[in-house]
């Protein structure tokens, strides 16, 4: 591999951050600087894999206590091409089997010499209480029902990307928004840079308390779609769900599958977004997933370039620096 220097600028003042633990506590500004590297991370990459050693000498470990293959796979990937060392932290054969708790198992392996922790757990706060206990960074990879914060990065970022702007977009989110990390961080994310963000599913699983978030709700796809300009089609979480939403997944589909027709209701330039791993016929049929309006392996392509942004500034930050590893 390559190794490519690039003029990323300076870090601004206003971005003093340790941790990514959510977008909710990012301000617009921290979104849109965060953003702006990814496309610079972005566009060096699209000239062929690349090393940029911006933080060579650190080490990042994956610490999934849930399956993954994007965010895992692209983490370790964006490390790596900044030059850190990486570690994947299995949990099905750690010593956690032991008995040892989740705080002092992430202790154990920050005392490794450890700059930033990639957590990934089923129950919302994990992250924050790592961040709580631990001297390095921590970055949320997803924590239960809570937020996923670098997924609604690259979902925005892939929106900004096709359609040049967020502010004034209409953005619909759509499925099984009860269980979704990933809708609370595009929620706060999409309302920060001024977008419109609608809640779209069945009753069940969109409940009236979302516009508490300043979201509008919708229990009808076909009502939405000729005036939203992105739909983010959220995956079923079967293995969340103790009873079934809904009678049968062929219902489900019939109501809230985005295929061929529902497709020509849409504006001309609808952009079809899916965080993965989707479920073909349920969500989304093959066609409209794989047709020229579906931006889903970009999102994937951009999730590598909006880590490395993050993990970049993560490590340019002063916390880092004073809590991590030695240079
Ligand atoms: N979108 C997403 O988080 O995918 P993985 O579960 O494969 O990481």
């Amino acid at each position: 591999m390559a190794t490519e220097t690039l003029d990323l600028g300076q870090i601004p003042d206003y971005w003093t951050r340790q941790h990514l633990l959510s977008l909710e506590e990012l301000s617009a500004r921290e979104i849109t600087l965060i953003l702006d590297k990814a496309v610079l991370f972005r566009q060096t990459m699209a000239k062929g894999p690349k090393r940029i050693p911006l933080l060579t000498g650190r080490t990042c470990v994956t610490l999934f206590f849930e399956n993954s293959t994007r965010t895992r796979t692209s983490f370790t990937l964006a490390a790596r091409r900044l030059g850190a060392d990486t570690i994947d932290f299995s949990a099905a054969t750690s010593s956690l089997a032991k008995g040892e708790t989740f705080i002092d198992t992430a202790k154990n392996i920050e005392a490794m010499g450890v700059d930033v922790v990639i957590v990934r757990h089923r129950t919302p706060g994990a992250p924050k209480l790592l961040a709580q206990n631990l001297a390095c960074g921590v970055i949320n990879a997803g924590d239960g029902a809570h937020e996923h914060p670098t997924q609604g990065l690259l979902d925005i970022m892939t929106i900004r990307q096709r359609l040049g702007r967020i502010e004034g977009l209409t953005v619909a989110l759509v499925g099984d928004i009860a269980h979704s990390r990933t809708a609370r961080s595009n929620i706060w994310g999409l309302q920060k840079l001024g977008a419109h963000v609608i809640v779209c599913g069945p009753s069940t699983l969109v409940s009236t308390r979302w516009r508490e978030l300043g979201v509008e709700i919708s229990y009808s796809l076909d009502a939405i779609l000729p005036r939203v300009d992105v739909l983010n089609l959220l995956r079923i979480q079967f293995e969340r769900q103790t009873t079934r939403p809904f009678p049968s997944v062929r219902e489900y589909a019939h109501l809230y599958a985005m295929d061929r027709q529902r497709l020509a209701k849409t504006k001309p330039e609808i952009l079809i977004l899916a965080p993965g791993p989707i479920n073909r016929g349920v969500e989304v049929t093959p066609d409209v997933a794989d047709g020229p309006h579906s931006a889903i392996l970009e999102q994937v392509t951009n999730g590598v370039a909006v880590r490395m942004a993050v993990l970049y500034l993560l490590a340019g930050s002063k916390g880092l620096e004073e809590g991590g590893g030695e240079d």
